[in-house]
């Protein structure tokens, strides 16, 4: 196969940052998907439907084609009356749970999910899908093992307390997390990043540490790559495109306590395209990028189309990023698809 077009995708996971990198991240994202759901966990966070409404302005004013999707970020005090306000807005069509610590600029997030079963409740009510950042963040628990503790004590029971809730498991990373997504109600689904598909710990740490492949939640080992793969390569509609592209400077990654986030936006498609290819699954791609999102989530399929052309092209090994330089993933990488502007 030389070319191959597919429905126009979207990226259901996005860190966009703000101020003056916008220019950059809202351009690069906007080259390649008509929609993105855009993550709250800005400095400050994102909490209520005025910052998101003041948020997405910011947003619709680099005047680029996309179409910005806004969520809220919950914290303890997270009402349901917020929740309801949000969804009337029309203009938040989400709300991210970070458990408090989990990630970058997650210290504002939610200590105790207890907390927030009143928002929650009134979530499940409205049909207005919960995101989830699943991992628990106990200092006792192994960094590689706070995926599958967070289904165990926290997803499980939630979705059993709370049965008609909307959810998406956000950027899964390990078989367990796969199998529970698959197991679950239609309500249920995930997305999956291209760094989780394309690399795996060793590609992290084998022969020293590759700081740009750092991201929460962490690679796991082969074998849970492995069941991504297999994941998206059946026609499970539950799984779907979301980068969680989510840039730090060059000096911010290249530390002595480097930032975790793989700035994926630029090459994304390909590097979907060259994943899904590695595994043979080439004809899967266009569903989950294209149209496994906007059935979940209950909205209208991209009418336009992109093309990708089978030519060896090169990854810039570095971009400017407001003042600074960032290195996006994959860079200089050779990847064997590009997309025709
Ligand atoms: C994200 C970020 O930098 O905002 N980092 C990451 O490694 N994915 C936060 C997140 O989604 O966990
Ligand atoms: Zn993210």
């Amino acid at each position: 196969m030389q070319s191959l077009t597919i429905i126009r995708p979207d990226d259901w996971h996005l860190h966009l940052r703000d101020g003056a990198v916008l220019a950059r991240t809202v351009a690069d994202t906007a080259a390649q998907f008509n929609r993105a759901m855009i993550m709250p966990n800005l400095s400050p966070p994102v909490v209520d439907t005025a910052m998101a409404i003041a948020y997405k302005a910011r947003l619709d004013a680099q005047n680029t084609s996309l179409t910005p999707l806004m969520t809220l970020y919950l914290t303890d005090h997270t009402s349901a009356q917020e929740i309801q306000l949000a969804f009337d807005s029309g203009i938040v069509k989400a709300v991210k749970l970070y458990p408090a610590g989990a990630t970058t600029n997650s210290a504002a997030g939610v200590t105790n999910i207890e907390n927030i079963y009143p928002a929650i409740e009134k979530l499940e009510e409205l049909g207005m899908p919960l995101l989830v950042h699943g991992e628990v963040t106990h200092s006792h628990v192994d960094i590689f093992d706070r995926e599958k503790g967070f289904i165990d004590q926290q997803l499980a029971p939630l979705l059993q307390r709370f049965p008609k809730l909307k959810c998406v498991f956000e950027h899964i990373t390990t078989s367990e997390a796969a199998q529970f997504v698959t197991g679950a109600s239609d309500l249920v689904a995930a997305t999956i990043t291209p760094q989780h598909l394309l690399y795996n710990r060793n590609d992290m740490l084998v022969g020293g540490i590759k700081t740009h492949l750092y991201c929460l939640p962490v690679l796991k080992r082969n074998t849970h790559q492995q069941a991504l793969q297999q994941a998206v390569s059946t026609s499970n509609t539950k799984f779907f495109l979301g980068t969680d592209s989510a840039p730090h400077a060059q000096g911010a990654k290249e530390s002595a306590c480097g930032c975790a986030g793989c700035y994926s936006s630029p090459a994304a498609i390909e590097l979907y395209a060259q994943a899904f290819e590695s595994f043979d699954a080439l004809d899967k791609l266009e569903a989950f990028a294209s149209l496994n999102g906007p059935d979940f989530y209950g909205l209208a399929r991209n009418s336009e189309t992109i093309t990708l052309t089978r030519r060896s092209w090169q990854v810039p090994s570095s971009l400017s990023f407001g003042n600074e330089l960032i290195i996006p993933l994959g860079a200089g990488e050779t990847l064997n698809w590009k997309m025709e502007a």
